[in-house]
């Protein structure tokens, strides 16, 4: 099994940019099926869970080419209506396929995406939404049928801001004649890209970034180029990875708004970012971390639960106690034994981990139990006395494209042994 090995101490230097977002992507290219026609999605990261869904959307009937980081798909010949098991088995986020092909088909088979990593992974306010918009949801044999009988525009409560549910709603809402409203909708940056590119196909979506969407069905598509916003999470990661040691590193291609949140987390710990040009920081580290009174995680523009891990390994070599509250998702901890492995001092009391600042930490061998996780224990590797080795990092390749190649480039001592 394939794994990374971090030698701890290294100062880094230089420039590294920021690919396009994952969790951007991933809706976009779920939209392509919705016109029948071409669309050129640049600057995409070539991650495992982008190639996941290339093929997908290949076996679903589509032609899909890469050229560098640009996907071109067309969509005029996608023929099929089933999304297997297997598929949601191996990546939740397919679900997000369902509100595309209903939008195009008026049904789809499906099937529950399960448990995962970050503990129970509901799609109760996915199914409601669909129900609320005249969608017939029928479960049975493990699958789940939706067949849109009675399609009606109407007014969505969402009981909370999901950022999946969200964007399932406005995929599925295109197809719909008339004016869907969301309300109570996710406010993320990704749903905001994800309106840019539905508009550019022939879409009607307003309101995204704020908490009501409004959707205009329409019935005509034309083909569309759409360049993805910066990944905020690999921004946040590459940003401690020059807090933690101590260097300065430039981070380019990145949407200072999107990150405000870990800008100012980083700058209360004492780490230095200035603006030098457009859409490029430099983070300057320093030797002693400042700890947090308080991090919660909360939707947007709160402090992102996908950067909470690297947080934590900033945070475990703070000079001081830091207080964590994960807010989003029931088990994003599991970083935290691995951590301790490595010399941290944290205890963890259901949602909250106090972490008290330790001056080392030690390599050790690790395991990346999910994908920011496995991120966080390369990070504090960068850090660590000695060889840190992470194990199934396949976990990190879901959303970082390399980042082996990304942090070497920068002068860390890291290889990758297949
Ligand atoms: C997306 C992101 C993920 C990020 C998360 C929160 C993608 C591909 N993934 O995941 O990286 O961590 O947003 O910012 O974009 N929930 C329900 N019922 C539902 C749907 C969600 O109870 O029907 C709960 C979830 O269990 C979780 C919370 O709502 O506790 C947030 O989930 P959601 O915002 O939907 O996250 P995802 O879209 O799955």
């Amino acid at each position: 099994m394939s794994k990374i090995i971090v030698a701890g101490g290294k100062k880094l230097e230089g420039e590294i940019r920021i690919p396009g977002a994952k969790n951007t992507v991933l809706p976009i290219l779920a939209a392509t099926l919705i016109s029948g026609k071409k669309s050129v999605i640049h600057d995409c990261p070539l991650i495992s869970d982008v190639k996941l869904t290339l093929e997908i959307l290949r076996q679903l009937g589509c032609e899909v080419a890469i050229e560098g980081n640009s996907i071109t798909v067309d969509s005029s010949g996608f023929d099929c209506t089933i999304l297997t098991e297997e598929w949601m088995h191996k990546m939740r986020s397919s679900i997000i396929l369902t509100g595309a092909i209903l939008s195009r088909c008026g049904r789809v088979r499906t099937s529950y995406p399960g448990g995962c990593e970050l503990g129970l992974r509901p799609i109760d306010l996915h199914i409601k939404a669909f129900k609320d918009m005249g969608v017939r949801v029928e479960e049975q044999f493990g699958y789940i049928d939706c067949i849109m009988e009675h399609p009606k525009p109407c007014d969505i409560h969402l009981g909370f801001p999901s950022v999946g549910a969200t964007e399932n709603i406005m995929l599925a809402a295109v197809g719909i004649k008339g004016t869907t409203r969301i309300i109570n909708a996710a406010k993320e940056p990704e749903i905001e890209d994800l309106q840019v590119f539905l508009n550019a196909i022939g879409a009607k979506v307003r309101g995204a970034g704020t908490s009501v969407i409004e959707i205009q069905g329409v019935g005509s598509f034309r083909d569309a180029e759409h360049t993805v916003i910066p990944d905020r999470i690999v921004a946040a990661t590459y940003m401690a990875a020059a807090a933690i040691t101590a260097s300065t590193v430039e981070v380019a291609n990145v949407n200072t708004e999107h990150i405000s949140s870990i800008i100012a987390a980083l700058r209360e710990m004492g780490v230095k970012i200035c603006r030098t040009r457009r859409n490029s920081l430099v983070v300057s580290g320093n030797a002693r971390l400042q700890p947090l009174n308080i991090l919660r995680t909360t939707p947007y523009p709160g402090f992102p639960t996908d950067a909470q891990s690297v947080f934590t390994t900033l945070l475990s070599v703070a000079d001081g106690t830091s207080i964590l509250i994960e807010s989003i998702f029931d088990q994003r901890f599991k970083h935290i034994d691995e951590l301790i492995k490595m010399g941290a001092d944290i205890t963890v009391d259901g949602r909250t981990a106090v972490i008290k600042g330790v001056e080392r930490l030690y390599g050790a061998k690790v395991n990346a139990p999910d994908l920011r996780s496995g991120a966080a224990l390369v990070i504090a590797g960068l850090r660590a006395d000695g060889l840190t080795t992470v194990d199934e990092i396949s976990h990190i390749e879901r959303g970082y494209e390399d980042i082996v190649r990304d942090l070497s480039s920068l002068g860390a001592e890291i290889k990758r042994i297949d």
